[in-house]
């Protein structure tokens, strides 16, 4: 049977998906909610004008496609409940409850939660009162990171270099309403030193696959300076993702945390995301996102030789266990193209020149920010588009996604020059 898979998001994950799922052949459709210039063209793909938050609208518009499947990509509508919705409504989605998805939507829950398991992490306390926050502050030995608990669209976390800095942080967030209710509580917690490092799984509310382990760059410029953003690039194989590494999360982090929430109720179906913190005393948990990584999608999913509409309906049943997946023996690079004045201002939307010389050139290249308009390909986003190459060897699979970089042109574009090419270690 071919089924009809709904894709909710508009970013490079959500193409990286949709692409990977139309590999399938037990898929004759994918339709993504609301999409991007890529996925409009993207083979087997097609665009629905549905908003991602739009809960009841995504719940009908798949309720009268018959749709066999719902694939949430981005954090919100999880944290709204739209797979409860969904499995209220007999539909098949792939992604967390809105119990389960409480890890990423309120970071206090998620300290709670890791110190009750006994899973590691930094030290945090947490106020909703600023005078309590900043004699806090006065008494703490060290410069804490502050964190707005609520979800703030990546943004709300402050690591700050003083005290003066953590104390604007606390003021803007307690009393400015910098980030509006998800700021009304806030944590201040230990700062960690350490690599950081993301380790991602495809879980099945009792068992779970770790996926190839890719390190992202979050920083704008190369030699990571300059302000943090959603991810500049992404690359594996990483050299400090040894096995011995991914044995230790997965024995200290993800088991424990996916035993605890089916103990509590709440099994864990979806991808769960653990970004971690390699301190001298071991990983640390700094945060859990549950859902994909982006840009890390667009260089994991290349590398799976199985095929993802069956591991998602593994995940949805449980079965994840008796389910083969297999990845490509190979190095993946993803180089972020994004528009002038990201992260901080948007731009206007300009004409992206140069992606079929970009495809000639053995690069696959993932849409975010884009919007067709008569056959013309122009920016609609900060983060416009992700060029992935893969190659045996790190550095030829860099030098493939760069050559398909030099290939697109848009007027202000920015990138990194080092993806993949300054390996840290
Ligand atoms: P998040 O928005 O939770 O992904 O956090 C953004 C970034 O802030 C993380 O990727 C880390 O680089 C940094 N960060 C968060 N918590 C800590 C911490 N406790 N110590 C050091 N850095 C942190
Ligand atoms: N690349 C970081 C994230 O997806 O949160």
């Amino acid at each position: 049977m071919s089924a009809r898979v709904l894709v909710i998001g508009s970013g490079g994950r959500e193409h990286a998906i949709a692409w990977s799922l139309a590999k399938s052949p037990r898929v004759a459709e994918v339709i993504v909610a609301p999409g991007n210039g890529g996925t409009a063209v993207e083979h087997k793909c097609r665009n629905a004008a549905v908003a991602p938050t739009d809960v009841a609208g995504i719940v009908e518009f798949a309720r009268t496609r018959a749709v066999a499947m719902v694939v949430v990509g981005p954090e919100d509508p999880l944290v709204m409940g739209l797979v409860d919705a969904l499995d209220e409504a007999g539909i098949p989605a792939f992604g967390p409850s809105a119990a389960a998805a409480e890890l990423e939507g309120s970071k206090s829950h998620c300290k709670e939660f890791l110190n009750a398991n006994g899973i590691p992490t930094g030290d945090a306390a947490v106020f909703f009162d600023a005078a309590a926050a900043l004699e806090h502050l006065e008494a703490l030995s060290a410069v804490p990171v502050i964190k707005a608990t609520g979800l703030a669209a990546g943004k709300g976390v402050i690591v700050a270099e003083t005290k003066v800095e953590a104390a604007e942080a606390i003021r803007s967030m307690l009393l400015e309403d910098r980030f509006g209710e998800a700021g009304h509580e806030i944590l201040l917690e230990e700062r960690l030193r350490g690599t950081e490092v993301s380790v991602l799984a495809f879980c099945d509310g009792t068992d779970f696959r770790v996926m190839p382990l890719a390190q992202d760059h979050k920083r704008l410029l190369s030699g990571d300076g300059g302000p943090n953003t959603g991810g500049m690039g992404a690359f594996y194989p990483s050299p400090i993702a040894t096995s011995e590494l991914i044995d230790q999360v997965s024995r200290e982090v993800l088991a424990p945390t996916l035993a605890a929430l089916a103990r509590q109720g709440r099994p864990y179906r979806g991808v769960l995301y653990a970004g971690m913190m390699l301190t001298d005393t071991g990983p640390k948990v700094i945060e859990f996102n549950c859902r994909f990584g982006d840009p890390e999608t667009q260089v994991v999913l290349p590398l799976l030789e199985s095929d993802l509409y069956e591991i998602f309906e593994a995940c949805c049943a449980g079965e994840l266990s008796t389910t083969d997946i297999g990845w490509a023996d190979s190095a993946a690079v993803t180089v972020v193209m994004a528009s002038a004045g990201y992260p901080v201002q948007s731009s206007a939307s300009v004409p992206i020149a140069g992606l079929e010389a970009a495809a000639a050139a053995g690069c696959k290249v993932f849409h975010a920010g884009t919007s067709i308009g008569d056959g013309q390909s122009h920016t609609a986003g900060g983060r416009v588009l992700a060029v992935t190459a893969l190659a045996p060897e790190l550095s030829d699979a860099s030098e493939a996604a760069y050559r398909g970089v030099a290939a697109v042109s848009f007027p202000g574009a920015q990138f990194r020059s080092d993806i993949g090419r300054e390996v840290q270690t």
